[in-house]
């Protein structure tokens, strides 16, 4: 796609009239991104946290950000249905209305700008009722590439992060790119996942600093796959001042339970794990401050 191709510009002039309206609205309460390293466990977490936070009676919204797509089965969708991220659904939309390239989200945003309308059309439900929508992601050229796309599906995170009377956990791909982008704005709580590695630990402290900066008011620590107190202390003697960052610090233990059940989080629920009593802990400091 050439410069002054209209199918770019009119996808980005979706982007920047769902962001011009996201900035008018007030942010409103309790918006959890989980962040961290790859194979920290983030995907694992939130889904396990989305099911806590539902059997509390909210209404819940599991956003999946990362283009692998792995939260619809840890959520416990069997891996044989299909899911179609909205990312795909942005070409659907142009064809469906057979409006010209990109013209549709403008349409369709013009007159219903309410983007919650993404997560009913596109959105998927759980057996146990959480509300699910899968991002997805587009290809991009190996030079890398400004893909409109990429702005709409930011500025539609943003957009459905001002959703009233429901709490949005959103599962992150791994690395700090989604705090450069628009897609952690609007956020109120961030929980960032470590192992008790230096490596990633790294990653989480530089995750903390961009969250900061992006002033999400609540951040946690939360270091997975602790086997032995040495794990502890190591996070604490590598952290040092800067675990000042953060707001609260959980420390998951390693749970053989987890691996045995992987993909879907769903058998855990109601066991003794220890991992789901210290995620328990998780959910009531996020409830604290909802
Ligand atoms: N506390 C834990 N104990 C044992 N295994 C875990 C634990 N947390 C996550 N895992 C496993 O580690 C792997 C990576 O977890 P995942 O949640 O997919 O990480 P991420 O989303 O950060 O890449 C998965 O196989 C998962 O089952
Ligand atoms: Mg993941």
């Amino acid at each position: 796609m050439g410069k002054g191709d209209p199918r770019r510009e009119a996808l980005f002039e979706a982007a920047e009239q769902i962001k011009r309206k996201a900035a008018t609205t007030k942010d409103k309460g309790f918006r959890v991104v989980i962040t961290g390293k790859g194979g920290a466990g983030k995907t694992t977490l939130t889904a396990l946290l989305a099911k806590l936070l539902k059997r509390e009676g909210l209404n819940v919204l599991a956003v999946d950000e990362d283009p692998q797509i792995n939260l619809p089965y840890a959520l416990g969708i069997p891996p044989e249905q299909e899911i179609i991220p909205v990312s795909r659904n942005i070409d659907y939309v142009e064809e469906k209305t057979g409006a010209r390239p990109g013209e549709a989200w403008g349409v369709m945003l013009t007159l219903n700008p309410d983007v919650s309308d993404v997560v009913d059309r596109f959105g998927l439900r759980t057996q146990d009722g959480i509300n699910l929508l899968v991002m997805g992601s587009v290809v991009q050229a190996a030079t890398g590439c400004l893909c409109p796309e990429n702005a709409l599906l930011d500025a539609i995170v943003r957009y459905i992060s001002l959703r009233e009377g429901e709490v949005i956990l959103m599962d992150t791909q791994a690395g700090v790119e989604h705090f450069g982008r628009a897609l952690a704005q609007g956020f109120s709580q961030a929980i960032i996942i470590t192992e008790p590695s230096f490596n990633a630990l790294q990653v989480a402290l530089h995750s903390a600093k961009l969250a900061g900066e992006l002033e999400i008011p609540h951040i946690y620590l939360a270091v997975n796959k602790v086997r032995t107190p040495q794990d502890r202390e190591k996070i604490y003697r590598l952290g040092g001042e800067k675990l000042k960052q953060f707001e609260e610090i959980f420390f998951l233990p390693y749970d053989e339970r987890v691996l045995s059940t992987e993909p879907d989080v769903s058998p855990l629920i109601g066991t003794d794990s220890p991992y789901v009593k210290e995620a328990a802990r998780i959910k009531e400091a996020l409830l604290q401050r909802a």
